[in-house]
């Protein structure tokens, strides 16, 4: 039997997840929407499968799941509609621009039985489970996450109350990590160098102070100002042993020498394969990341954002309603 799957969202993310879909053998990909059909149509005809009218028509199309790939200032009405219709869904990081329309989907989602899943793919790299592995026994006491990018050329970025902010839109990948690997963050205490680019008003960098309820501390930094994609990973210092993650490479130091490795998993394709699994029925993989569990996530990036508009500590989870 294949899994029925439609897509909202032809963008950049969203055709990606596509490609990825059409490629496995037990997805039937039933149609594509977009609030810009014409956004759809290369998609649609590389894929060979419809665009369809409006998110409502996908909706009734007897699917099995549905992928939300939308900008973050789209979200909360598509998964109220998906959840009301029964229908697992897909939805890309972040959960939103904010805190409360997460908060409002993350209640309607537990008080239903419909199995979500959410775009934080590096949870599924092997490098992930290793550097886990380590830290489990080795007491993390210092963390550095860091994000360096440049503006991503979709034009929702740019403002703040479309995306987020660069903490809320892309560092929360490394915000997620450290959840993973350091346990919860308590608190946080932000600034912000603001824009100094006409038209944009998400801030050249942020940077930011995390104490982790376990009692270690760490650093955020993040800047959009470079011409490409820099450094974006996390370090963690533990008794003995340093964890240094990115997407692409983990090493782990030693007084007796470095062991250095390379994913051999590819998180995007994973993070798709994962959920269909979860929608034939098999057992959730480790890696996938829920709803709820997200939202523990975005909370951290949202108290992040806040601290920085109010100039002082945000307790996570305390701010956002
Ligand atoms: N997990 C990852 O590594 C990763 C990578 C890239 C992007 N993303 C995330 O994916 C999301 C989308 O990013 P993108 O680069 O594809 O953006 P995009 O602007 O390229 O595409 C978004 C698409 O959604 C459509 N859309 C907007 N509102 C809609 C609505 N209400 N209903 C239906 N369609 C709607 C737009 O018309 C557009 O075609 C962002 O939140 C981004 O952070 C995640």
């Amino acid at each position: 039997m294949r899994v029925r799957i439609g897509l909202v969202g032809a963008g950049g993310v969203g055709a990606r997840h596509a490609r990825t879909l059409a490629g496995f053998d037990d997805v039937e990909l039933v149609g594509i929407a977009d609030a810009d059909p014409a956004a759809c149509a290369g998609l649609a005809a590389e894929l060979g499968i419809p665009v369809v009218d409006t998110v409502d028509q996908l909706l009734q199309a007897s699917l099995d799941g549905v992928w939300l790939c939308v900008p973050p200032f789209a979200h909360g009405e598509l998964e109220l509609r998906a959840v009301r219709a029964g229908l697992p869904f897909f939805v890309e990081k972040p959960l939103a621009a904010d805190l409360a329309v997460a908060e409002t989907v993350a209640e309607v989602v537990a008080a239903s039985a419909v199995p979500t899943a959410t775009g934080y793919h590096w949870r599924h790299l092997d490098t992930v489970a290793r550097a886990r592995e380590v830290l489990a026994t080795s007491s993390p006491r210092l963390v550095g996450l860091t994000w360096q990018d440049k503006v991503p050329p979709p034009a929702w970025w740019s403002t703040a109350a479309l995306s987020g902010g660069q903490v809320v839109e892309q560092a929360t990948h490394v915000l997620d990590l450290a959840r993973v690997l350091v346990g919860e963050v308590v608190e946080v205490h932000a600034a912000a160098a603001p824009s100094s680019a006409p038209g944009r008003d998400v801030a050249d960098a942020t940077t930011a102070i995390l104490a982790f309820a376990s009692g270690a501390v760490g650093t955020l930094a993040a800047t959009c100002t470079l011409a490409a994609k820099g450094r974006a990973g996390i370090e963690v210092a533990a008794d003995g042993v340093l964890v240094e993650l990115t997407e692409t490479s983990l090493r782990i130091v030693r007084a007796d020498g470095d062991e250095q490795l390379q994913p051999a998993v590819d998180g995007r394709l994973a993070v798709d394969r994962a959920f269909v699994d979860v929608l034939s029925g098999r057992p959730a993989p480790p890696g996938l990341v829920d709803y709820a569990e997200a939202l523990c996530t975005h909370r951290v990036a949202c108290a992040i954002a806040e601290s920085v508009r109010t100039n002082g500590p945000v307790r996570v989870g305390a701010s956002g309603r």
